[in-house]
C-alpha cells in the first residue's frame, strides 16, 4: 500500500492560523473520504483544544514527548485519540520541555519521522494523510514537522509583515535541506483571514509573484472557524453553511492530486 502523504503546517509568526488550516485541511481531506493522522506539535495544545481534547492534554506520561524520546516504545492508545473527523496525535503539557529534551538525543530532528512510521505501520489500513499543526517558532520541534513531512502548507496573514516572515522561512528550510539531504515542498500557501482592503490585494498579488509555483488559497475572515473550534471540529463538521468550505475542498483535492505519498528517505 501506498505510504501517506505529510503535510507540515507551518510559519514562525504565530497567530497567522496555522491551527485553523490545520484543522480545516485535515477536516477537508476527510470530507472527500480519507483517513487522516492529526499530529499537534505545538506545545500549547491549541489544536488538541479546538479538536475537543483538552483531557489529552493534561494526561499523564506516557505522552507525545515521550514517544518523540523513544519512537518506537510508546503504545498507539497513549498518544493517538479519535476524533469523528480523524485520528489525532495530540500535544501535552510535557510538551514544553520539548526542545530541552531533544536536545540532550542523537538525531533529534528525525524523531517525528520514526513515530509517524511506526504508527502509519501499524494500523489496520494506511492513512491517506498525516497533517502536523507546528509551533509558532523555529527549533527542535519544528524540524522534526519539516523533516518527517517534507510538504509544506503555509498560512500567512495577506499583511506586509508576512513579506520577512516567509523570506525567514525559506532560509531556515534551505539550511535543513542541506543538513538532512532531502527536499522540502511548499505545496499550498493559504493567504489568511483576509479583508476586503487595497493592503490585502497588494499582498495577494505579492504572494503569487514571490510562489509562482505554488497554489495560492484565498481564506477570508469567518467567525464560523472560531465557532468551529469552539465546537471541537472542523468547519465540515458543524451544521452551519460556510462559504469557506469550498476553499478547503479544493486545496484538498488538488494536495490530493499533486502528493504520490512518495517520500525519500532523511539522513542525519
Ligand atoms: N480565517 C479566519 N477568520 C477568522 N478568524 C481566524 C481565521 N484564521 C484564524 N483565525 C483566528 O485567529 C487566531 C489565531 O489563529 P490560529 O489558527 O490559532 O493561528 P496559529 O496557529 O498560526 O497561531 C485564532 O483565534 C483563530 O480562531
Ligand atoms: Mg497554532
Amino acid at each position: 500500500m501506498a505510504e501517506p502523504a505529510r503535510l507540515c503546517v507551518t510559519n514562525q509568526k504565530g497567530g497567522v492560523g496555522k491551527t485553523t488550516v490545520a484543522i480545516n485541511l485535515a477536516g477537508a481531506l476527510n470530507d472527500r473520504g480519507r483517513d487522516v493522522l492529526f499530529v499537534d506539535l505545538d506545545p500549547q495544545g491549541n489544536a488538541t483544544e479546538g479538536l475537543g481534547l483538552l483531557e489529552a492534554y493534561d494526561a499523564e506520561p506516557p505522552t507525545l514527548l515521550d514517544a518523540l524520546v523513544d519512537p518506537e516504545g510508546v503504545p498507539r492508545e497513549e498518544i493517538v485519540y479519535d476524533h469523528e473527523e480523524m485520528d489525532v496525535v495530540a500535544s501535552n503539557v510535557d510538551m514544553n520541555a520539548a526542545a530541552s529534551t531533544l536536545a540532550a538525543e542523537d538525531d533529534a530532528e528525525l524523531r517525528l519521522d520514526r513515530l509517524l512510521t511506526s504508527l502509519e505501520s501499524n494500523v489496520d489500513g494506511d492513512y491517506d494523510f498525516v497533517v502536523v499543526d507546528c509551533p509558532p517558532h523555529l527549533g527542535a520541534v519544528t524540524d522534526n514537522g519539516l523533516v518527517a513531512a517534507q510538504n509544506l502548507v503555509i498560512p500567512a496573514l495577506a499583511e506586509p509583515t508576512s513579506k520577512r516572515s516567509l523570506e525567514l522561512l525559506f532560509d531556515y528550510v534551505g539550511a535543513l535541506e542541506m543538513d538532512h539531504d532531502v527536499e522540502i515542498e511548499p505545496q499550498a500557501l493559504v493567504a489568511n483571514r483576509i479583508e476586503n482592503t487595497n493592503a490585502a490585494d497588494e499582498m495577494l498579488e505579492w504572494f503569487e509573484d514571490a510562489l509562482p509555483e505554488t497554489p495560492l488559497y484565498r481564506v477570508r475572515k469567518r467567525v464560523a472557524f472560531q465557532r468551529a473550534f469552539s465546537a471541537g471540529s472542523s468547519i465540515f463538521a458543524v451544521e452551519e453553511e460556510n462559504d469557506m468550505r469550498e476553499v478547503f475542498a479544493s486545496m484538498a483535492e488538488t494536495l490530493d492530486e499533486r502528493l504520490t505519498g512518495t517520500r525519500l528517505e532523511v539522513s542525519a
